[in-house]
């Protein structure tokens, strides 16, 4: 048995391919390397000592991605991670956003339901939850009111696995809603590497720390939370990667359509995460307070005991770790990119 991972080459993929090299799992691998670099092929070695199995394939042509189900008839699961991700790009290119993201999930679920691969996994976000009216957040709380077409393609796929599922019995489904993965592997080789300017809080915290940036704005600080400042459900990336692994295992006792959360359960502020960094590192995070962020929520954390429960994972790193293998990775990728 394989296992396909479409964007293995990105943030997730590539902590999530790690985890599976480690439980004996033979993997392929597909990326269009839009949002990622062929040499994370060469980290992956490093830190496994395997070669991964890789093709050079976009999710929306049929016919190479056709040709990799017809090459790799081993396949039983596929994890789809690809797609496009930044929040503010998709205000502006909505139909590059609906068009990469729907239709890449559309094309694979044709591919499973014609060769007969019947486990799939989803990597859905808490931005499904839109503006919750509670937290922590359940699994059975309403979906909605996204605020972005990144979002909504989340949630429309979320509905089109829903729809599928009701007429394929036969697939068994995993949407995981990841909450705010931060983090990198330890060994510091690979992590997030964001390009141009960061919109996502850690890689921004980094970036001030190694001196590309001056300082960090925090945006708002008259929130309805204990310092003022959004509070976040802050998930180390390989603890996200391990939730993967877990998911497979219960896809494989016929499980069905599955939903979990992937979050601690515990709700960070954007100041409990500098001064986290800073005390983990020992580097100073100067900042300002800025205006709010337009269409930021107060909070959004997890209640993930559905995951515990049934998959038998918990998130066990803290944000300390957190704070110290994303640092360990920012030193060692501005090191590698000044070599260039
Ligand atoms: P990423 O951009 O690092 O990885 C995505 C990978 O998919 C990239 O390597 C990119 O080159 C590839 N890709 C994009 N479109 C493709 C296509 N049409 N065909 C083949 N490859 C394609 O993003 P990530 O942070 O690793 O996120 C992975 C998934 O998790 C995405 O679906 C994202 O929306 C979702 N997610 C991410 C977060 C987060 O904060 N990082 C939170 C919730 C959900
Ligand atoms: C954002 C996306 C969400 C996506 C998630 C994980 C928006 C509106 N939402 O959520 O769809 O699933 O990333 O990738 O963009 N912050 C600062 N200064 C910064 C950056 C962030 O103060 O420079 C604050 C934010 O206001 C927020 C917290 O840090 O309170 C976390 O921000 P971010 O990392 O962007 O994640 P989310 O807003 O949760």
């Amino acid at each position: 048995m394989s296992i396909l991972v479409t964007g293995g080459l990105g943030y997730i993929g590539s902590h999530t391919i790690i985890e599976l090299i480690n439980q004996n799992e033979e993997v392929v691998c597909i990326d269009n390397l839009s949002n990622s670099k062929i040499t994370m092929l060469d980290q992956i070695e490093k830190i496994t000592g395997k070669r991964i199995t890789f093709y050079q394939v976009d999710c929306l042509d049929k016919d190479a991605l056709e040709n990799v189900f017809k090459k790799h008839d081993d396949i039983d699961t596929i994890i789809h991670f690809a797609g496009s991700k930044a929040v503010g790009e998709s205000v502006v290119k909505p139909l590059l956003y609906y068009e990469n993201n729907l239709m890449s999930t559309i094309n694979l679920l044709n591919l499973m339901i014609k060769y007969h691969v019947n486990n799939f996994v989803f990597s859905s976000s808490a931005t499904v939850y839109g503006n919750p009216e509670r937290v922590p957040l359940f699994e059975t709380d309403k979906i909605g009111g996204t605020t972005n077409p990144y979002g909504t393609t989340k949630l429309i796929i979320e509905g089109i696995l829903q729809d599928v599922y009701k007429v394929h019995k036969e697939l068994n489904i995993a949407i995981l809603r990841y909450f705010n993965p931060i983090g990198a592997h330890e060994s510091g080789l690979i992590g997030e590497a964001p390009n141009g300017i960061p919109n996502n809080l850690m890689p921004y915290i980094t970036q001030v720390a190694i001196g590309i940036r001056e300082k960090l704005s925090v945006f708002g600080d008259d929130y309805p939370t204990p310092d003022g400042t959004g509070v976040r459900d802050y998930i180390h990336v390989v603890d996200l990667a391990k939730g993967h692994v877990a998911a497979i295992s219960k896809l494989r006792t016929n499980s069905g359509l599955v939903i979990y959360n992937l979050g601690t359960g515990k709700g960070t502020s954007v100041l409990e995460l500098v001064h986290a960094f800073e005390e983990a590192n020992g580097v100073k995070i100067p900042y300002v307070i800025a205006p709010r962020r337009a269409g930021d929520i107060a909070e959004c954390y997890a209640n993930c005991d559905k995951a515990k429960k049934e998959l038998n994972w918990v998130a066990t790193h803290s944000i300390v770790d957190a704070c110290r293998d994303s640092w360990r990775f920012q030193q060692y990728f501005t090191k590698m990119e000044s070599e260039k």
